[in-house]
C-alpha cells in the first residue's frame, strides 16, 4: 500500500498535492470546493489588508503551455479571509493563509493577525511579480528581507514559510538560503510566477494584457524546468532542515514524481488546478501513486530528493 501522506513543517497532509495560492481560491465558494476535493490542503488567495480589485482588464490569458497574467493580486481584503477560516475547519485539512503586505508594517500586522487565528500554516508571499515596488523588490534586497525576519519569526507558534520567485543564479538562492537557515524559516514555496515576461499578437502588433505595457507572470509548463531548478537547489542547500513545496508547471503525476525527486515535501498546482477543476488533485494523486508502485516505492519519504546524477 502507497502512502503519499507527507509532512511540511512537522504538519501531516494526507497527500502531496494540494491548490497554489491565487487561483480559484478567493471567495468562501471557492475555497470550499477545494475543501471537498481531494486537496490535501486549503491555500487562501494571497491577501491584502485593504481589499484590492486587481489590474485592468484584459489581464490573464490562459495559453497552451501555460498562464500568462498581470492580475495584481485582487482579493477581498484579510478580514474576509479572516472571517472564512472557522467555516473551513469543517474539511479537516490544513489551512494555510498567505500573506502580501506593501510594507514590513502591513506584513507584520497580516501574519500576526494569521498567528492568532484558526489557520495551521502562513505562507508570506514576497515574489507576486505584478505589482510594482520602489526600488529593488523585496525579494532581491536580502537586507530588506532580513528586517522582515525580524519582525515576522517571533509572533507566535504556527510555522510561518516563504513564497520565492524563480532565482536565477546561484549566488541567490545561496543568499536566500543562509536566511532561512539563519531565522529558521520551516518552509519554503517555490516558485511564483516567472515575472516580466512579454507576450505579443504578431497578428494585431498588440500586446496580449492591458497591465503593465504588456508585462505580466507566467505559469504552467513554460516554467516548469525553472521550478525544478530551485526546488533542487534549495534542496541541497536546505536538506532536510526546512520543508520545500515545489510549485510551478505541474500537470501529471510525472510532473509531481519529478518534484519529489528534485527533493519536494509536497506540490502546489495553480494552472492545472485553473483548466481542469478540483479533479485535477485527485488524478494527479493517482498518477503518482501508480508511479510510485510501479518502481516499488512505498512512501513518498522512500525517493524524495534522490535525484541521481549523470
Ligand atoms: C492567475 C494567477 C494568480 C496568482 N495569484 C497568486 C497569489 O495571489 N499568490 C501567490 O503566492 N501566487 C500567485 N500565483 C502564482 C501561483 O501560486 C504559482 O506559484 C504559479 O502559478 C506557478 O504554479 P503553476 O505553474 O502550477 O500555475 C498566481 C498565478 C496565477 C496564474
Amino acid at each position: 500500500m502507497i502512502t503519499a501522506k507527507t509532512k511540511i513543517a512537522g504538519i501531516e497532509f494526507d497527500s502531496y498535492i494540494f491548490n497554489a495560492s491565487g487561483i480559484k481560491d478567493g471567495t468562501l465558494e471557492e475555497l470550499e470546493e477545494i475543501g471537498k476535493s481531494e486537496s490535501s490542503a486549503i491555500m487562501l488567495k494571497s491577501c491584502t489588508i485593504e481589499p484590492r480589485k486587481g489590474n485592468e482588464k484584459p489581464r490573464e490569458i490562459n495559453l497552451p503551455f501555460g498562464y500568462f497574467q498581470s492580475e495584481g493580486l485582487p482579493n477581498l481584503g484579510y478580514r474576509k479571509y479572516l472571517e472564512f477560516i472557522p467555516k473551513l475547519k469543517q474539511y479537516k485539512k490544513p489551512i494555510i493563509a498567505s500573506v502580501v503586505g506593501f510594507s514590513l508594517e502591513e506584513y507584520r500586522v497580516l501574519v500576526k493577525t494569521f498567528q492568532e487565528s484558526e489557520v495551521d500554516l502562513i505562507e508570506v508571499n514576497l515574489s507576486c511579480p505584478n505589482i510594482v515596488e520602489e526600488g529593488l523588490p523585496i525579494v532581491y534586497n536580502f537586507e530588506k528581507i532580513k528586517e522582515l525576519l525580524d519582525k515576522i519569526s517571533n509572533l507566535g507558534e504556527k510555522p510561518i514559510g516563504l513564497k520565492l520567485p524563480a532565482y536565477l543564479c546561484y549566488v541567490l538562492q545561496e543568499k536566500m538560503a543562509d536566511l532561512i537557515k539563519q531565522y529558521n524559516v520551516p518552509f519554503i514555496a517555490s516558485i511564483n510566477s516567472v515575472g516580466n515576461a512579454l507576450i505579443i499578437d504578431p497578428g494585431k502588433e498588440t500586446t496580449l494584457i492591458k497591465p503593465q505595457k504588456g508585462f505580466g507572470g507566467l505559469s504552467g509548463g513554460y516554467i516548469k524546468p525553472i521550478a525544478l531548478g530551485n526546488v533542487r537547489r534549495f534542496y541541497e542547500l536546505l536538506k532536510d532542515k526546512v520543508s520545500i513545496m515545489g510549485v510551478g508547471g505541474i500537470k501529471t503525476g510525472q510532473d509531481a514524481f519529478e518534484f519529489l525527486l528534485a527533493g519536494a515535501d509536497a506540490v502546489q498546482v495553480g494552472t492545472t488546478f485553473e483548466r481542469e477543476g478540483v479533479n485535477c488533485f485527485q488524478r494527479i494523486n493517482k498518477e503518482l501513486e501508480e508511479i510510485l508502485e510501479k518502481k516499488g516505492y512505498s512512501s513518498i519519504s522512500d525517493i524524495r530528493g534522490r535525484l541521481k546524477y549523470l
